[in-house]
């Protein structure tokens, strides 16, 4: 394998509701991340995780994912940017190509993970796994009126794994400001071109209650 993924999994995960870090939420009586690890291994490419946990769940989550695969656990941060960045950071010598998923994606297939890593392979500095946007987009202001509808055929909703040449990733990280919910963004800050290429509807990102529903669901029929 020449493939590093991280996985930021420090997340609290407000929106889910009140309980465990988001990672570490039940999914069919495992948690999401181990869910999301096991994909990941699952993967022929894949070298190298490297896992971002909340400070205080290190250990135990090292504990959890033992018997998974072999990973690595560093504490994440504050900002997702910033549990990217204890990762990158604890990536060995070696692997050439980082992919970064969240461990909210807990479902997404290793064909995804392959696919994200052969467009790297095949050239692309920097990839992101998108689907079409089915509903109509508008844009708000103040009161919740409308400004403007956006033309939904130029855009797609962005999922992970997304996927960069190591030192594009790395000079990225380096270079960025403001916290960013994608890492992707901190590329096009560069001016480095992002890819795009066909996602999968199983990497939903477990973000509500209602994805969790789903996500059992999927399981249930063989996800
Ligand atoms: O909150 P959101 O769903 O955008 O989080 C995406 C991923 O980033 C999740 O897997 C979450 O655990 C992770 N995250 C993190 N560190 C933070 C915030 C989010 O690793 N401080």
């Amino acid at each position: 394998g020449d493939v590093a993924v991280l996985v930021p999994a420090a997340g609290a995960g407000v929106r889910l509701g009140p309980g465990a870090p988001k990672a570490l939420r039940p999914l069919a009586g495992e948690p999401l991340l181990v869910h999301a690890v096991r994909r990941i291994a699952a993967a022929p490419s894949v070298h190298t995780i490297v896992v971002a946990a909340p400070a205080a769940d290190v250990g135990a989550v090292r504990q959890l994912l033992a018997p998974v695969a072999p990973v690595a656990v560093v504490a994440g941060g504050a900002e997702r940017q910033a549990s990217v960045a204890a990762a990158l950071a604890a990536v060995p010598a070696g692997p050439e190509i980082v992919l970064v998923h969240d461990a909210a994606r807990a479902l997404t297939p290793p064909e995804l993970v392959e696919s994200v890593a052969e467009a790297v392979r095949a050239g692309h500095d920097a990839v992101v796994p998108v689907l079409p946007v089915v509903d109509t987009i508008k844009e708000v202001g103040a009161g919740e009126v409308v400004l403007g509808t956006v033309d939904r055929s130029a855009l797609r909703a962005v999922q992970t794994p997304q996927g960069f040449r190591r030192s594009v990733l790395a000079a990225a990280h380096e270079a960025a400001g403001d916290p960013l919910t994608d890492d992707a963004g901190l590329v096009e800050k560069l001016g480095v071109p992002v890819v795009c290429v066909p996602g999968s509807e199983y990497a939903l990102k477990v973000t509500r209650p209602f994805d969790l529903a789903l996500a059992e669901h999927l399981l249930a029929i063989g996800a």
